[in-house]
Formats: structure tokens, C-alpha cells, sequence
């Protein structure tokens, strides 16, 4: 496994895989793996010949109060974890590198960053759809893959990567949970303790909603209203949004017809949690 720093560096490796006809699959991320970074690139590595791993804490998807500076980071484990799942490089590059001095160029993606995560963090998905971009020109990947877990993110890149017309194919991975529910997340190193049993109010609440599907229920509010009395129920969670959208425009729906997406933002102390599910009515 190679790890890579530099552009010019990545895009000649690029070149000469693609020339090669080898597929080039990307996996992009932050860093301080777990399970959910790893089944991605498990799955990537099964599509691709060319397995590129981004580690980037992309600081434009940060806002001034957020969490950039405290962020997990652990390189070094980063790079043997994705050495174990068969990555051949690790692209690791400096905040300089991909924001030069003079750097003055977004990409906004309109209105499927509007709702649920964008409306308190305006600036997050430019900073996520600018910095995707930039890894598609520099990694050139056939294939990108991107969790589920963040739903609305996934929503944003299929739409960019339509919108801009990238040649690549943007592919979604299930949330890979801890036993008990509790969705992977870098951002779990804030929860303490005793404020873990609180978090799985999360996904206890998707369980809650998928009951209530199952058994006919197809009212958004109805849904909304269980679930908020459940997570309201615990005193240490207060909720940011519990929202049921359509899994294409991100936008609220009055009820689930076909589908619909549940999705929830809670603060448990220090730590935002988010997690999601479809909501599927058999019939
Ligand atoms: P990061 O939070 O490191 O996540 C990297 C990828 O792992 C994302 O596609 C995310 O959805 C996925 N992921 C996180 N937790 C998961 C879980 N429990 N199960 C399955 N997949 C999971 O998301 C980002 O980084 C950044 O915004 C990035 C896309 C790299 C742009 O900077």
C-alpha cells in the first residue's frame, strides 16, 4: 500500500491505472476509522482494481463552532486498518495542498442540502460537495462509495455528481451499527459513559417509526409524534430535528407513499449524533 500526499502524484497514478483499464474505485473519509470506513472499502475493494482511500478533516465542511480542531484523528491506525482491507493507496493530503493560498471556488448544491442537517449547518455541505469534487479531479475514480448513515450527504453527491456530469459511479453503503444499535460514528469518542445508554434513543426510535409502518400507519406527524415523545423521554437528549423526507429531494413529506426517510439529529453532551432509516410500507 502506497500513501500519497500530493496531487500531481495521485493524478499520474490515476492516469496510469486508467490507461492500464484499471477501475479505480474511492473511498473518501476523515479518518479515525471503525467499522462503517471499513465496510465501505471492504465493498469498494470487491468493485475496483484500484482501491484509493482519501483520510482528509476537510475544514470548509466545519462551521466556527464546531468541532474541526477537537476532531479524532489517528493516522497511523488509519493507514494498517485500511492496509488489512486490501487498499493499494491511502490519500492523505495537507490542508495547503488542497486549499492553496488564493483558493476562492465552491460548489453548492442547491436544494437537497436545504433541510434537516443544512438548515444549522449552512456552510456544511459546500465544504462537502467542494471537497468532493476536488477528490473526484485529483483520485479519477470509476467508482465513489459513501454511508447511508449520512443520508443526506449521499443525496447531495448523487446529485452533484448528476448535476456536473461526472463520469463516476456514486454507490451507497448500508449503516453498520454497534450491538446495540448505536450507529458507528467517528463522533461517538464524544459520548461519555453515562451518556451512552441515552444515545440509543436514536436508533431505538427508528425501531419505534418501522412498527408503526408495519402495522399501517402512514402519517408522517403520527410517526414524528412517537418518536419526539420517545427521545423527549430522556433528559439528557435534546433534539436538534426528526424529520420524514423524500429519500431523493430531502424534502418533508406529509406521508410515506412509497418511501419515506426518518431521519434524526439528537445532542447527547458534547456529542451530535445523527441516524436514519427508509421507511418502506409493505403494500
Ligand atoms: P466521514 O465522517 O469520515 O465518513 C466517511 C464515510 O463513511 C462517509 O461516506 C460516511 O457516510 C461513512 N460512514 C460513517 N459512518 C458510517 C456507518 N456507521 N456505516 C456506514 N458508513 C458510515 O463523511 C465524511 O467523512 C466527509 O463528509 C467526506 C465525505 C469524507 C467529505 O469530507
Amino acid at each position: 500500500m502506497r500513501i500519497v500526499s500530493n496531487i500531481r502524484r495521485m493524478w499520474r497514478i490515476a492516469d496510469e491505472a486508467r490507461a492500464a483499464g484499471k477501475r479505480i474505485g474511492l473511498v473518501p473519509t476523515m479518518g479515525y476509522f471503525h467499522e462503517g470506513h471499513l465496510s465501505l472499502m471492504r465493498t469498494a475493494r470487491k468493485e475496483c482494481d484500484l482501491l484509493v482511500v482519501s483520510i482528509f478533516v476537510n475544514p470548509t465542511q466545519f462551521g466556527p463552532d464546531e468541532d474541526l480542531a477537537a476532531y479524532p484523528r489517528d493516522v497511523e491506525r488509519d493507514c494498517r486498518d485500511a492496509e488489512a482491507v486490501g487498499a493499494d493507496i491511502v490519500f492523505i493530503p495537507t490542508a495547503d495542498e488542497i486549499y492553496p493560498a488564493g483558493y476562492q471556488t465552491d460548489v453548492t448544491v442547491n436544494k437537497v442540502t436545504r433541510n434537516l442537517c443544512g438548515v444549522d449547518r449552512p456552510v456544511h455541505f459546500r465544504g462537502v460537495a467542494t471537497v468532493v469534487t476536488k477528490l473526484f479531479n485529483i483520485v479519477k475514480p470509476h467508482m465513489a462509495i459513501f454511508g447511508e448513515k449520512d443520508f443526506q450527504q449521499l443525496a447531495t453527491i448523487k446529485r452533484l455528481a448528476k448535476d456536473l456530469s461526472f463520469d463516476v459511479e456514486i454507490v451507497g453503503g448500508p449503516t453498520i451499527r454497534e450491538t446495540d444499535g448505536l450507529a458507528m460514528s467517528s463522533r461517538n469518542a464524544y459520548i461519555r459513559p453515562e451518556e451512552r445508554e441515552t444515545a440509543l434513543c436514536l436508533s431505538r426510535s427508528l425501531a419505534i417509526a418501522k412498527e408503526m409502518v408495519d402495522t399501517g400507519e402512514r402519517r408522517s406527524e403520527r410517526i414524528l409524534q412517537a418518536v419526539r415523545s420517545h427521545i423527549e423521554s430522556k433528559e439528557q437528549a435534546e433534539i436538534d430535528y426528526i424529520k420524514i423526507c423524500s429519500t431523493e429531494t430531502i424534502e418533508d413529506i406529509e406521508e410515506i407513499d412509497g418511501e419515506g426517510l426518518l431521519a434524526i439529529a439528537v445532542k447527547i453532551g458534547k456529542a451530535r449524533l445523527i441516524d436514519n432509516c427508509v421507511l418502506r410500507p409493505e403494500n
